[in-house]
């Protein structure tokens, strides 16, 4: 048995479990997808937003990439965006970010990261030299990076609310609602740092 049958294992007695609890849950979940939650995670195997978070089958659409970015020229981000507003209808979207990212930490790195990373943890580095004196003034390190991964998760807050779907869709009187939350990999907890 390899890691790959352990899972397929795994999956063959839940979903027997989930049939046992409600005959009709298949039936239901195979109908359509009413998820009332965007989430926009880091692609961090420490991090499953469903686990963290109790979250059910059906109640989460979720995007993930190296350290939780909402990039305005990244496709990927901008269809599920648009898909999770205007299609879905989703009520919240949230960006959870998390300490010891390790996207954040390359940021902070002087060593250059593999190169396709390395591109795109710039975006990282913009933040970075947007507060660089504000973080300039955190003299322990690892509170500068952890500050990093929370201005990060703001700066993102921003460029969601700055998208044409969500302004559009709040212009349509939408009552969408964004949360940048931090995940702290440390002690399992989830906070909230602004709300948009
Ligand atoms: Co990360």
């Amino acid at each position: 048995m390899d890691q790959i049958d352990d899972l397929l294992a795994y999956n063959k007695s839940w979903a027997e479990r989930a049939k046992t609890d409600d005959a009709q849950y298949f039936d239901r979940m195979a109908d359509k997808q009413n998820p009332s939650i965007l989430w926009i995670g880091c692609s961090d195997s420490r991090v499953p937003p469903s686990v963290i978070t109790g979250a059910k089958p059906g109640v989460m659409f979720i995007h993930r990439n190296i350290a939780n970015l909402a990039v305005h020229s990244d496709i990927s981000f901008l269809a599920v965006l648009e898909y999770s507003v205007d299609v879905l209808k989703v009520d919240h979207i949230v960006v959870a970010g998390h300490y010891n990212c390790g996207g954040v930490k390359a940021a902070c790195s002087h060593e250059p990261a593999p190169d396709m990373v390395d591109h795109w943890i710039q975006h990282i580095r913009d933040i970075k030299r947007m507060y660089q004196s504000e973080l300039d003034a955190i003299t322990n390190p690892k509170n500068r990076e952890n500050r990093l991964v929370e201005l990060n998760v703001i700066e993102q807050i921003r460029n969601i609310a700055n998208t044409t779907t969500v302004r559009r869709s709040r212009k349509r009187g939408a009552s969408l609602k964004l949360h940048g939350l931090v995940y702290d990999t440390a002690t399992g907890e989830l906070q909230r740092l602004i709300e948009s």
